[in-house]
């Protein structure tokens, strides 16, 4: 307790009129604090006995009470002349006019209205007990009569009274007020909250909303490209099945066309005639080969390769190809790392990516090729379907060109699938690529807008140290002399028109070759001839033994022998291997008399 106020306050004596003993108390407590004498009373019956005896500083009076109501009491307490002068502050609920006028009726000199604020009793009683000596002086009485809603009031009051009551339905009011705009000002603050959630919760239901669309959208794409690859694994599968047929019957169109040519006197009609033959079968070779590479079924060379010098290497050829109307420009990234790459395959894939954007950009523009070191983790991965973790050389190929609607952009890598004229394009370019980089591991990105021109982002794998410790394959030296000094070669091949084709040209070639349609004969010949070979060229594919085994059956009888193996492609990666591992020379076919005598008088003079 505040023992200061107690003393300033000490002889004050309030009495409490309150029929609800709760808020009796409350009051009593509130004034207790303050260092006020309290005496408390039920009701107004209650209340005047009690004034009777005792004569208190200040009269505080609930107006809602049994029996006597807070009005009544207040009439009576200013009627009777030895407790009028004590003034009275009447509690209410209410503060309608209606209150203040019957208020006024009834004598009292202040309000207060419920649920009343502390401070705010306080300072009402404290302005009172400081106009109290006023009060006494200002006697002067007079009386009016009001009429409010059809009622008639009689208000006979001091001035004093209709000052504080007027002050008090003021102070009421302007608090009311107060405490109104203090509502609204909350309930602005609530209003902004709400808002605010709202919007929060609108953005963020908007976002889940397009993070679902996106995510159909980007299941459909992934599908699609799913599909789309299925497609193109099916169509390789196909393209290669029929181009290991074709391989045998243009070895043997090329190879006679060839060997006829080479007999033939230049200046002839025949010669002319046969000519075409072999440049037609030229023509298909490449073709077969192109459908080889795509569906992965071709041979490659691998080497540690630097893509920044095979991009150098073959930029003024480009250059040349591309035409002057389009601008060329590099970046490559310093320290680039090394792949596992054919660099003759790699090269067709950047020509035949800068050619199609030659195609596009047939009104000039700017070619950009790029490559970049780039570490993909399993989240960068989720939406490219044939993508995977790992570190990558990224090789970028951008024109200004053109563009692709997503209609031709779902059939680019189909072989034979072109926009193009008949004489311009054949549709396998991009099949060729797409065939290559699968088979170097890698693969493509492709992104373009009609009108926005084009870009093939193509990822293949870093080279490890595993790759390098791993023999890579270098390109054989240039040979001189291709002619043969009588070796003997057992030449094992199923293909009785191939057989006889590759005998006639490597004996009318300077050597010694004894055929054999599969592995029985071969050992048979092998043994018959004392073993006396220099040379094993054996088909990977023969009925029963297949080429390797016989290969490795007849080494362990002699082994020194050279060995090639030769097929339009072999059947399992693995065989591809065990070709490797044992450094085994492999004849690509179909092979032109060329190819073959190189192969063959490489490997008889290098191991
Ligand atoms: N950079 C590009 N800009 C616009 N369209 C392209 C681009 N690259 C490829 N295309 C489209 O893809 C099709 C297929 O390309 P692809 O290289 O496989 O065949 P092609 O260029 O038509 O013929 P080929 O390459 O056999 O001469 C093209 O016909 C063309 O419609
Ligand atoms: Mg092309």
């Amino acid at each position: 307790m505040n023992t200061k106020k107690q003393v300033i306050n000490g002889d004050i004596e309030i009495l409490i009129v309150e029929d609800s003993p709760t808020q009796a108390l409350q009051l009593q407590h509130i004034l207790e604090q303050e260092g006020f004498q309290t005496l408390v009373a039920k009701n107004g019956m209650q209340a005047l006995a009690i004034l009777v005896e005792h004569k208190p500083t200040i009269i505080i009076s609930d107006v809602m009470m049994p029996e006597m109501d807070g009005y009544l009491f207040c009439q009576q307490v200013k009627s009777t002349e030895s407790m009028k002068h004590i003034p009275v502050i009447l509690l209410t609920a209410l503060s309608s006019s209606q209150d203040i006028i019957k208020g006024l009726e009834c004598g009292a000199d202040n309000f207060i209205v419920k649920p009343y604020n502390e401070k705010e009793l306080l300072t009402r009683i404290n302005f009172i007990l400081l106009n109290k000596e006023l009060r006494h002086t200002e006697l002067a009485q007079f009386g009016v009569e009001v009429f409010f809603k059809g009622q008639k009031y009689l208000i006979n009051s001091e001035r004093q009274q209709i000052l504080s009551m007027l002050l008090s339905s003021y102070e009421t009011a302007v608090e009311k007020n107060n405490e109104l705009s203090k509502a609204q000002e909350e309930l602005k603050i609530m209003n902004e909250q709400l808002e605010q959630k709202v919007k929060q919760r609108t953005m963020a239901l908007e976002a889940e909303i397009f993070e679902r669309i996106r995510m159909e959208a980007e299941k459909e794409r992934m599908q699609a490209e799913l599909l789309q690859a299925q497609k193109l694994e099916s169509i390789g599968q196909l393209a290669g099945g029929i181009a290991h047929d074709f391989n045998n019957l243009l070895v043997i169109i090329q190879g006679y066309s060839e060997l006829l040519k080479s007999k033939m006197d230049k200046s002839t009609t025949w010669y002319y005639y046969m000519e075409q033959i072999h440049d037609a079968s030229l023509r298909a070779t490449n073709l077969v080969r192109q459908l080889l590479l795509f569906s992965r079924k071709h041979m490659m060379q691998y080497e540690a390769l630097d893509l920044k010098k095979t991009i150098e290497d073959i930029l003024k050829l480009l250059k040349r190809i591309i035409g002057e109307d389009i601008d060329v420009i590099t970046g490559v990234e310093n320290n680039l790392w090394q792949i596992k790459a054919d660099k003759g395959n790699i090269e067709q894939v950047i020509m035949n990516l800068a050619v199609n954007a030659r195609d596009a950009m047939s009104n000039g523009g700017t070619l950009t090729i790029r490559a970049e070191n780039v570490t993909l983790d399993a989240a960068a991965c989720k939406c490219v379907p044939e993508s995977r973790p790992g570190e990558f050389a990224c090789l970028s190929i951008e024109d200004t060109g053109s563009g692709m609607d997503t209609n031709t952009l779902q059939h680019i890598f189909e072989p034979f699938f072109t926009t193009k004229d008949t004489a311009k394009g054949t549709g396998l370019g991009l099949s060729v690529v797409y065939g290559i980089v699968k088979q170097h591991e890698g693969w493509i990105n492709v992104k373009s807008e009609p009108g926005k021109g084009s870009t093939f982002h193509i990822f293949l794998p870093r080279l490890v140290d595993k790759d390098k410790r791993e023999e890579l394959i270098l390109v054989s030296q240039p040979l001189h002399d291709l002619h043969g000094n009588g070796e003997r070669i057992l030449l094992v091949e199923d293909e009785s028109e191939v057989r006889s084709f590759t005998s006639e040209a490597l004996n009318d070639n300077g050597y010694v070759v004894f055929e054999a349609a599969n592995a029985g004969e071969a050992r048979d010949v092998f043994e018959k001839e004392n073993m006396n070979f220099h040379l094993i060229l054996a088909d990977s594919v023969l009925p029963g033994t297949r080429g390797l085994q016989l290969v490795e059956q007849l080494l362990a009888l002699k082994s020194d022998l050279r060995i090639i193996i030769t097929s339009g492609y072999l059947e399992e990666a693995s065989e591809w291997s065990a070709l490797q591992e044992r450094g085994f020379r492999f004849l690509q076919k179909p092979y032109s008399i060329t190819d073959l005598f190189s192969k063959v008088k490489d490997t008889l003079l290098h191991k």
